[in-house]
């Protein structure tokens, strides 16, 4: 991707930060995310590139959806494909906590894996931890042999896992084994980076969270040289066998092979990214571990942004002043309060 093209997707996400953080502990989840979600497609269609969103929100907590197959931009020049999340953590959003983040992924025509908004398996591992991995391996022999490439012991190993009662025998068994578990109530794409940043404080991941997350995590990871492993899930096997869930799943199902993708089958890093070619935007909503939030004095808002660029490798923080009661730009007509 041009890499002039690239800087412009930290605009996106910082839009989408403004606009969600004006629902900052509002109580209201769908308010935040359809803010973000207006602002971020603005900001999207402002670009000259022929841009589809290839795996984006929506249907899992049926928020407002940049919908998969959405066209954005002018149509005309490079063609990207995007994932996006215009907030990965809407809870933590509406009920003011830290660590919520506005984030997407943009790559060439067939950089990302084509997937419906479903559950997926995640396992992901820092640079130090590459090729370490098999998720088909029970967590603790992953555990054990990611303690010793890293030349330390188990209960020195930090893993974050997604705080949901899905997860509570999981917790357990890392735990027994030893390892620190960093539970997390939100917000996956944040902790997979963490694994990948030097001073991150987390050498793994794992657990059942969403794809477009984990599509987005792994451009990020690729980037970094970490490494991920990945499972789709039908939602029956994640929520309960209900005949609702098994209904929803038999279409999910259905979507995955339109797109030519199995589920419950393992896949590498390379089928969630496939090239370099590609750009991680990330900007911080509230305060967290891996980005400040947005701080606002009237009508001045300042934001952070990470901006990951695959073929470079280069990773930029972006502190940025905006002032919002410019009455020229429009995006600031959308961002409210
Ligand atoms: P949203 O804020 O987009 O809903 O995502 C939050 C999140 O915790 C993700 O980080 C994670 O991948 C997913 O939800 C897990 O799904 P669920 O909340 O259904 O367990």
């Amino acid at each position: 991707m041009n890499r002039s093209l690239a800087i412009e997707f930290s605009r996106i996400t910082e839009a989408a930060a403004l606009a969600a953080f004006a629902w900052l502990g509002r109580g209201d989840k769908n308010a935040a995310d359809n803010a973000a979600v207006k602002a971020m497609r603005f900001m999207l269609n402002q670009i000259h590139m022929d841009g589809e969103i290839v795996i984006g929100e929506g249907e899992i907590d049926q928020a407002p959806m940049l919908y998969i197959g959405e066209k954005l931009g002018s149509g005309m020049g490079e063609v990207v494909s995007i994932a996006v999340d215009p907030i990965d953590g809407t809870r933590m959003t509406a009920m003011g906590q830290a660590n919520a983040i506005a984030v997407l992924a943009a790559g060439g025509k067939n950089t990302f894996l084509r997937a419906p908004d479903m559950y997926m398996e995640k396992l992901v591992v820092g640079p130090e931890l590459n090729g370490m991995i098999d998720l088909t391996l029970p967590i603790e022999q992953n555990c054990r042999r990611a303690a010793q490439r890293l030349g330390k012991s188990v209960t020195q190993l930090t893993v974050a896992v997604l705080a949901k009662p899905r997860h509570e025998e999981i917790i357990k068994r890392i735990q027994h084994l030893g390892a620190r578990v960093m539970c997390i109530p939100d917000g996956d794409v944040a902790a997979s980076l963490l694994c990948c940043l030097p001073d991150g404080g987390v050498d793994m991941l794992y657990g059942i969270g969403g794809a477009p997350e984990g599509v987005i995590s792994a451009a990020a990871v690729r980037a970094l040289h970490g490494d991920m492993q990945a499972r789709l899930l039908p939602r029956n096997q994640v929520k309960g066998d209900t005949a609702e869930n098994r209904k929803i799943a038999e279409d999910e199902i259905r979507r995955c092979h339109e797109n030519g993708v199995e589920v419950n089958t393992v896949l590498k890093l390379d089928d969630l990214a496939k090239d370099d070619n590609l750009v991680f935007s990330a900007t911080g909503i509230t305060n967290g571990d891996l980005l400040k939030g947005i701080q606002r004095k009237g009508n001045l808002a300042t934001s952070e942004t990470l901006l990951i660029r695959g073929k470079s490798r280069t990773i930029r923080r972006i502190q940025s002043t905006h002032y919002l009661d410019r009455k020229d730009a429009e995006i600031y007509q959308l961002i409210g309060e």
